[in-house]
């Protein structure tokens, strides 16, 4: 498998007037962790790290994230956001539709968002996001992790049954035809619409927030949703417009969640 190519990556991306400034590297602890450093030592906004290979890439939740070399993307960008850092939780909102933008760009697939930040395709993970502030002496500023499953075909026994990859999720016969996908265009179109989509976060955000409404994979599903430690089962009823999941309780209540430690369908909710 070919290494992703930091230069025609970072040429694609200043011809097309992209404010990305692209770095690769073969193996890392954690892209986010560099970006945290680099974000101390004063690195600009729009610097992008590409890894090959992870030794302790991190998933939400202290969970770990693993994949194998060279097969999937795992990047982390810098933002140094102008928005008030109220809004800055719109940026995973964001980042998840402009995954599925690239995705749906690039390949004859029809990517979902499971609230708040997983990218969905054929009902399994094929993507997550890990957003994380810092401080720096130049202010506060945002690393927001990606890992995008491309080419992995297989997973850990614990996730064997909800992840999956873009490869995967392609008709049987194009797979058989295809070794692997090309990381690259799908890198370039992933950056692509990063930069675009994060375009909407301030007066276009509910247009963003309307297009992950039609993508949302949880809408009318039942499910339990773990807030601040606490169950709460309920349905999805929609999101408002500021992206929160809007849960309908068997109350009758309906309750906006603006975040949640994990949201998963059920079949039914628990009687009392
Ligand atoms: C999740 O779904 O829990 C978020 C996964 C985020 C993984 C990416 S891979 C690149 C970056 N570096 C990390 O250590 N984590 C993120």
């Amino acid at each position: 498998m070919s290494r992703l190519d930091e230069t025609a990556l970072q040429d694609e991306c200043t011809q097309a007037g992209l404010p990305w400034q692209v770095h690769t590297v073969a193996e890392t602890a954690s892209t986010n962790d560099d970006l945290r450093l680099a974000a101390r030592r004063g690195l600009p906004h729009g610097t992008v790290l590409f890894a090959e290979s992870q030794t302790a890439g991190r998933g939400r939740r202290d969970n770990r994230w693993i994949t194998p070399p060279g097969l999937d993307l795992m990047f982390s960008l810098l933002l140094r956001p102008t928005a008030p850092m109220p809004l800055w939780p719109r940026y995973t909102t964001l980042a998840a539709l402009a995954l599925c933008r690239a995705v749906e760009a690039e390949l004859p697939l029809q990517p979902q968002i499971k609230w708040p930040n997983d990218v969905y395709v054929h009902g399994k993970k094929t993507a997550g996001l890990l957003a994380e502030a810092v401080d720096t002496p130049q202010g506060m500023a945002l690393i927001l992790g990606i890992g995008l499953n491309v080419n992995s075909r297989s997973f850990p026994p614990e996730l064997a049954d909800t992840a999956t990859s873009l490869i995967l999720a392609l008709p049987a016969q194009v797979q058989a035809q295809m070794k692997a996908l090309d990381r690259q265009p799908v890198a370039f179109q992933v950056l692509r619409q990063l930069a675009h989509t994060f375009e909407q976060i301030d007066l276009r955000y509910e247009e963003a927030v309307a297009e992950v409404r039609q993508r949302s994979w949880l809408l009318g599903k039942q499910v339990r949703a773990t807030v601040d430690g606490t169950e709460i089962y309920g349905r999805v009823l929609d999101l408002n417009p500021e992206g929160h999941l809007l849960l309908a309780l068997p109350d009758g209540s309906v309750r906006p969640l603006a975040s949640a430690e994990s949201v998963r369908q059920v079949l039914s909710s628990p009687t009392a």
